[in-house]
């Protein structure tokens, strides 16, 4: 069974529309933060801290090639994941990537206090939150096959619209 990978910046609300479309599709859901925290039994910020991001970045080329090898998830993956063009072709083969697209001022607003995310870890974030999202939004273009734009919608209406959309594609 094929997976929907939803990819995107951080707090861009893959995970709360990831949650809403598994329980419409119902379908598994999973966030690959969490899988690979349960694994390695570490925050992301510990990863982050004890091996670098370099070594993250291999984790979640790894937990790509299981959950694509498995099947049937609502995958909600981390901001920086899919900016891999290999984790791309890997979800690719069995499955259907879809960027949300959500206002960088919803952006701003949602991680404006977070302090589980250490690239945000630093005094100049609110320059460099916009610059990475500058630099990242065309990955994510090329990386999805669907981009769906989450503005003035629920998670739950997002979540109904996306499923249509792969329905459709999917016939
Ligand atoms: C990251 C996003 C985070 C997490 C890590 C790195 C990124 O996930 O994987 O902190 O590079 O954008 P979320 O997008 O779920 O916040």
């Amino acid at each position: 069974m094929k997976n929907i990978i939803l990819c995107g910046f951080m707090g861009c609300g893959k995970s709360t529309v990831g949650r809403a479309l598994s329980q419409l599709a119902d379908m598994k859901f999973i966030d690959t933060d969490s899988f690979i925290e349960e694994n390695k039994k570490m925050t992301i910020s510990e990863i982050f801290e004890k091996f670098g991001e370099k070594h993250f970045r291999l984790l979640e080329k790894e937990a790509a090639e299981k959950l694509s090898d498995i099947g049937g998830f609502v995958i909600a993956t981390g901001g920086g994941m899919l900016l891999n063009s290999e984790i791309a072709e890997i979800f690719k083969k069995n499955g259907d990537i879809v960027f949300l697209d959500t206002p960088l001022s919803i952006i701003l607003d949602r991680l404006k206090n977070d302090s589980s995310r250490p690239l945000l870890m630093r005094p100049d974030r609110d320059e460099y939150i916009p610059k990475l999202h500058r630099e990242r939004y065309p990955k994510y273009l090329s990386a999805a096959n669907i981009k769906f734009d989450t503005s003035n919608l629920t998670a739950f209406q997002s979540a109904k619209q996306i499923l249509e959309i792969i329905k459709n594609q999917r016939m």
